[in-house]
């Protein structure tokens, strides 16, 4: 076996190789993620949105997430898998977060977890998780589980304030022994000056070109993308209407199927 672990992602840093993230849920995408090489697999907690259709993650459970990152792991040989701990599965108590993290783990084949907010309200659960050997990815800035609070997707650390409790927070996930960190739109000039000053990878999502490495939805480059962060590379989501369209067109119309689609 030769995957990639986390101890991984530091020697990339080391050597300025960008780090490459991509969500994946199911076993058609994950498939195609490690065929192209990604560095990393991401079960998100966004298949709320795009495999759940919800306007925000909050519906997302234990249950679902262990489902889903499951079917990824089980799909990949060499890639590294992280599963998002889901809404209430860590904020209640650092011992219900660590036996959430270890049931990613155990029954979901994770090979690490990623978690949302800072030291200062998670610390423990993080700290328990890591001394259990579950490695932790930090989650910072516009955090979707905290939308209600946030009062929707807004670009964090604008004000002076923010950008220092964001610089202090991204320091403390580190000394806390995160292996790496997500900021999540965030200035791109406050990503440049958290990625130089820390020593474990930062990985960016409409955070701009600076950090260490970058994580989408992948859902959100292939036509689906509402952000003004995620780039369009190409619109799938068209081109499977179009099948979809044609396919009920020519059932209706007698066209398919023709004798050649059957069997003698
Ligand atoms: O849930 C998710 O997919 C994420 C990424 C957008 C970072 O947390």
């Amino acid at each position: 076996m030769n995957r990639n672990t986390v101890l991984h992602f530091s020697a990339q840093k080391s050597r300025h190789e960008k780090i490459v993230i991509l969500t994946a849920y199911d076993y058609l995408i994950a498939q195609l993620e490690e065929e192209v090489g990604v560095d990393a697999i991401l079960v998100g907690d966004s298949l709320g949105n795009v495999v759940m259709g919800r306007d925000t993650t909050l519906q997302v459970t234990m249950d679902i997430m262990t489902y889903h990152t499951s079917i990824v792991s089980h799909t990949v040989k060499n890639t590294l898998v992280i599963a998002d701990m889901p809404f209430l599965s860590y904020q209640v108590s650092p011992e219900e977060a660590l036996r959430n993290a270890g049931r990613l783990v155990s029954e979901g084949g994770a090979h690490g977890v990623k978690l949302e907010g800072p030291v200062s309200k998670y610390g423990e659960a993080i700290g328990k998780i890591i001394r259990t050997g579950i490695p932790v990815m930090g989650h910072l800035g516009l955090t979707p589980q905290s939308i209600l609070e946030l009062g929707g997707y807004k670009v964090q650390g604008r004000s002076e304030e923010c950008r220092e409790r964001l610089k202090r927070e991204a320091k403390e996930l580190e000394e806390v022994g995160c292996f790496s960190v997500v900021l999540e739109c965030i200035p791109m000039d406050l990503a440049k000056e958290i990625t130089e000053s820390l020593t474990i990878p930062i990985i960016g999502i409409g955070a701009g070109p600076y950090c260490d490495g970058q994580v989408l939805v992948y859902a959100d480059i292939l036509g689906w993308g509402k952000t003004r962060f995620a780039k369009t590379y190409i619109n799938v989501r068209e081109d499977i209407k179009k099948a979809f369209q044609e396919f009920t067109n020519e059932v209706k119309q007698g066209k398919y199927p023709e004798e050649k689609h059957g069997y003698t």
